[in-house]
């Protein structure tokens, strides 16, 4: 049972421009819910950072857009205080921007501990390691040998892809924003890096990179990134279309049929949420890489509610490795 009576929550004041500011929230206050009938109460322990969240934010390309003077939404993990299952049982669920959920036990998932740190459910045992897994096993299925070119390479989902594209035998260069995130990429097995904020000429960059060609391209950047590696991979080429952080506040990019039906390409539109009936076996697959120490997730943590705003901003603009984590009870 929790001592405290009061939660606490961020509520979504304004949309937020190209940065995200702590003066699009306000936090408000409430009484603690008791839970009802078939209801847990969660003390919310880390919040997610993710992009959908933003892209919610801002519009409703992602799924509706929250509603101004709502609390945030965002996926969670927590521990139960009372209600419908034992005290101190690790669960997940979206219980957002707010230091205590009351919400139905179907709304709670239980979790079991493991080899990883609890908070990888929120990442390589989350959403975005089923993300990589499947887009690259069951979407591009990539041979070893082959090269892999990776936007967003130094995040949460770009990061797990690399990690597993090397573990299948392939040459991956990634793309990232700034020389200490290139430098890390280089630190971790990626054969060549390209920095998104120093590039002028985007074919030319990914050309040279990538000297041999590249086959495959897992995109999360889309915007004119997208638009080169359309005209720099090869003939039959590959690609995955997974995210847009490009494309947020900058032009979308501009494709022609020329471009991709001369050379044969191959473009996938990836939703991890088509590909439900394999996450069991992803799941499986990434917690075996987890065990043999083959899989690594970076983090940043923000300490307290109050520094989601930041946590976000940084997240999307690449300050920070890997996974960006809000460790909530920390004020
Ligand atoms: N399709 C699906 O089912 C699915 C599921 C989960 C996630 N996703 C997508 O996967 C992508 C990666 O997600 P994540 O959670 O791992 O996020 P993330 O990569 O940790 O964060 C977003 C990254 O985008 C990069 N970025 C920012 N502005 C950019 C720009 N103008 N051009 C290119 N890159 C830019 C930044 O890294 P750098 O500064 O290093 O470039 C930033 O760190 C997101 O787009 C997300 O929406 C898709």
């Amino acid at each position: 049972m929790t001592t405290e009576t009061r939660n606490f929550e961020l509520r979504l004041k304004q949309r937020p421009g190209s940065d995200v500011s702590p003066d699009d929230f306000t936090l408000g206050d409430s009484p603690i819910e008791a839970p009802q009938a078939g209801q847990v109460l969660v003390k919310v322990e880390w919040l997610s950072m993710d992009t959908y969240l933003y892209e919610r934010t801002i519009g409703d390309a992602m799924g509706p857009a929250i509603p101004l003077g709502s609390r945030m939404p965002g996926r969670a993990l927590g521990t139960v205080v009372s209600g419908g299952l034992p005290a101190g049982t690790l669960v997940s669920g979206d219980f957002g921007w707010q230091k205590y959920a009351t919400v139905d036990a179907s709304a709670a998932t239980a979790l079991e501990r493991n080899a990883a740190p609890d908070t990888w459910y929120l990442s390589a045992l989350g959403a975005p390691g089923l993300t990589a897994w499947l887009a690259l096993h069951k979407v591009l299925k990539p041979a070893a040998g082959k090269t892999l070119l990776v936007s967003g390479a130094a995040g949460t989902v770009g990061s797990l892809v690399g990690q597993l594209a090397r573990e299948l035998g392939l040459n991956v260069i990634g793309i990232a924003g700034g020389a200490e995130r290139c430098k890390w990429l280089m630190q971790h097995g990626y054969q060549a890096v390209i920095d998104r904020k120093t590039v002028t000429d985007w074919k030319q960059a990914m050309l040279a990179a990538a000297p041999n060609g590249i086959d495959f391209y897992y995109d999360n950047a889309g915007g004119r990134i997208l638009e080169a590696a359309v005209q720099a991979i090869a003939p039959g080429g590959r690609i995955v279309l997974c995210g847009h952080s490009g494309e947020y506040t900058s032009p979308t990019a501009k494709l022609t049929a020329t471009d991709l039906l001369y050379k044969g390409l191959t473009l996938h539109g990836f939703r991890v949420w088509d590909f439900t009936a394999q996450f069991k076996e992803a799941r499986a697959a990434l917690l075996d890489l987890i065990i043999q120490k083959k899989l690594h997730m970076e983090e940043t943590i923000h300490h307290g509610l109050a520094s989601a705003p930041a946590a976000m901003d940084a997240m999307l603009n690449g300050n920070g490795l890997g996974k960006h984590l809000v460790k909530v009870h920390e004020d």
